[in-house]
């Protein structure tokens, strides 16, 4: 593999800072607490996708795009990021929402909307179903919507590109493959080992991205998902595909088995986007011991899960945890749901 032919569209501020969490770690009396602020990738409120984003990107302008479509549910970030990404290299925007239209644009997609995206709506009108059969629908009628939009704009002789839900691609991969060489490269400069990193699991690629990478650059680190929505099994063999079109892609000499993934998910509590307690305690935790804000979809479920781990005695207290702050913030501004 060959890392200078690789195309990459710089989008985001790199290395992102590692903080040492210590009033948590202090209030939680287990292991020392990290926190790698990938929220401060700096496009657009950040987040874990600006990584994905910029090989992405590169991707659709060798291939020069004239559109990027891509679809997620209301508060997605991933939506954001890739408008906002689009935005930045000159290609038109367009996002597939599988939801009910709102009333009013908040949180996200209020941010969509600033960037100047072109929102369309996917979501079932049947009242028969009950929310999981609606959200199940909204799915494929989201990739039927972006077929559709695809070929429009292709009768008008555009390129179009599409990127697939959570930016779970060959190229979306790199993103995560080289932030786990980022870790490595600030481990040995702070001579700082972690021993484990923790990350909220939604699409799957950032873990199997820091999974690939692991593997690539022999990094002696556990990797812990915590799942926002799917079940373990399901995340594992969404894993296993990923890494396997990857090292096929690229050619690789390693291997990824299921032993190598660690995923819990029993925080996701009644589904995706749905708050938990625990999530919210988790939440009001890091703001009030570390000023850092969570959301309810990702990081707060997955912080929560942390926290509930370390409450288990799962790690020694003599060990470095780092949780990825994967981003997430801006959904906060569309919550008038949950009890603070
Ligand atoms: C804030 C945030 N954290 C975590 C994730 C999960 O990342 P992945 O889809 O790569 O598993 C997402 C995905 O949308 C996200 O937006």
């Amino acid at each position: 593999m060959n890392w200078k032919d690789i195309p990459r569209y710089r989008l985001a501020n790199l290395p992102t800072q590692i903080e040492h969490l210590k009033n948590l770690s202090d209030k939680l009396n287990g292991p020392n607490i990290y926190l790698k602020r990938d929220d401060e990738t700096g496009l657009a409120f950040g987040g874990n996708k600006v990584r994905k984003l910029e090989f992405i990107v590169a991707d659709a302008l060798e291939k020069k795009a004239d559109v990027m479509i891509t679809s997620g549910g209301i508060q997605t970030n991933h939506g954001r990021l890739t408008v906002a990404a689009a935005v930045k290299a000159g290609i038109k925007p367009v996002l597939v929402i599988t939801n009910d239209a709102p009333e009013a644009y908040e949180g996200n997609l209020l941010l969509d909307k600033l960037l100047g995206a072109e929102i369309h709506f996917a979501y079932p009108d049947d009242e028969q179903l009950t929310q999981q059969e609606k959200h199940n629908r909204a799915r494929i009628l989201g990739e039927e919507k972006v077929e559709e939009i695809k070929k429009k704009y292709e009768n008008e002789g555009k390129n179009v590109y599409i990127v697939p839900r959570g930016g779970r691609s060959i190229p979306g991969t790199l993103g995560y493959c080289l932030a786990s060489l980022e870790i490595y490269q600030q481990m040995i400069e702070s001579k700082n080992h972690m021993d484990y990193i923790v990350t909220s699991v939604g699409s799957s690629s950032t873990i199997g991205g820091l999974l690939i990478g692991k593997k690539l650059f022999n990094i002696d680190t556990k990797i812990i998902g915590i799942s926002v929505s799917r079940p373990a099994s399901e995340i594992k063999k969404l894993v296993l595909e990923q890494a396997e079109s990857f090292i096929n892609h690229y050619n690789l000499d390693i291997h990824v088995s299921e032993d190598d993934i660690t995923v819990f998910d029993s925080y996701i509590g009644e589904g995706y986007a749905i708050p938990t307690e625990k999530g919210v305690q988790a939440i009001k935790t890091l703001s009030e011991t570390e000023s850092v804000f969570m959301d309810h979809i990702y990081t707060g479920k997955g912080m929560s899960g942390l926290i509930d781990l370390i409450e288990k005695d799962y790690f020694k207290d003599t060990d470095n945890v780092m949780f990825i702050h994967t981003g997430g913030s801006p959904a906060l501004f569309s919550l008038d749901s949950i009890k603070i």
